[in-house]
């Protein structure tokens, strides 16, 4: 990873189609140095994609410098599902502008990605462009969030 980012611990988080994924994506994150926590699931058998994403969510809400990665077969089943934990501010990526302006601009600590829309290197690059971004402080942006937060 081409820079310096102090955090935090990474919940990880899939149903069976996201499985493989999620385990190259963990594998990555641990050769760079960050922490992980591995909420399952843990093999290609199917599982359904809620209880991973909620899973995740709750983690993540409780730990506030913390981070979420979920993964199921779009992204799509896996982030409904985290996003109705109060609090979890979960984003389905699949391009790089809109993984920094969901950092900037909804603060987002959940990461969704889909396994059957992306592939590794691109699941790399979202996190990458997650992580160079920073909360935009703007009173807007922190207004927005902080009504998100109280749904
Ligand atoms: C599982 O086949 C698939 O439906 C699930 O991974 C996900 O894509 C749902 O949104």
């Amino acid at each position: 990873m081409p820079f310096v980012y102090i955090m935090k611990r990474i919940y990880l988080g899939a149903d069976h189609a996201g499985y493989n994924l999620k385990e190259k994506i963990k594998k990555y994150l641990l050769e760079n140095g960050f922490v992980t926590d591995d909420l399952g699931t843990y093999s290609e058998k199917s599982v359904d994609y809620p209880e991973f994403g909620v899973k995740v969510a709750k983690e993540v809400v409780k730990d506030k410098r913390s981070l979420g990665i979920i993964v199921c077969g779009t992204g799509v089943g896996i982030s409904i599902a985290a996003n109705k934990v109060k609090g979890a501010r979960a984003a389905n990526l699949s391009d790089e502008k809109t993984a920094a302006l969901v950092h900037e601009h909804n603060d987002a600590n959940i990461l969704a990605f889909g396994a059957r829309v992306i592939t590794f290197p691109k699941a790399k690059k979202l996190i990458e462009a997650f992580l160079k971004a920073k909360p935009n402080k703007v009173a807007r942006h922190k207004r927005r969030v902080k009504q998100l937060n109280k749904l």
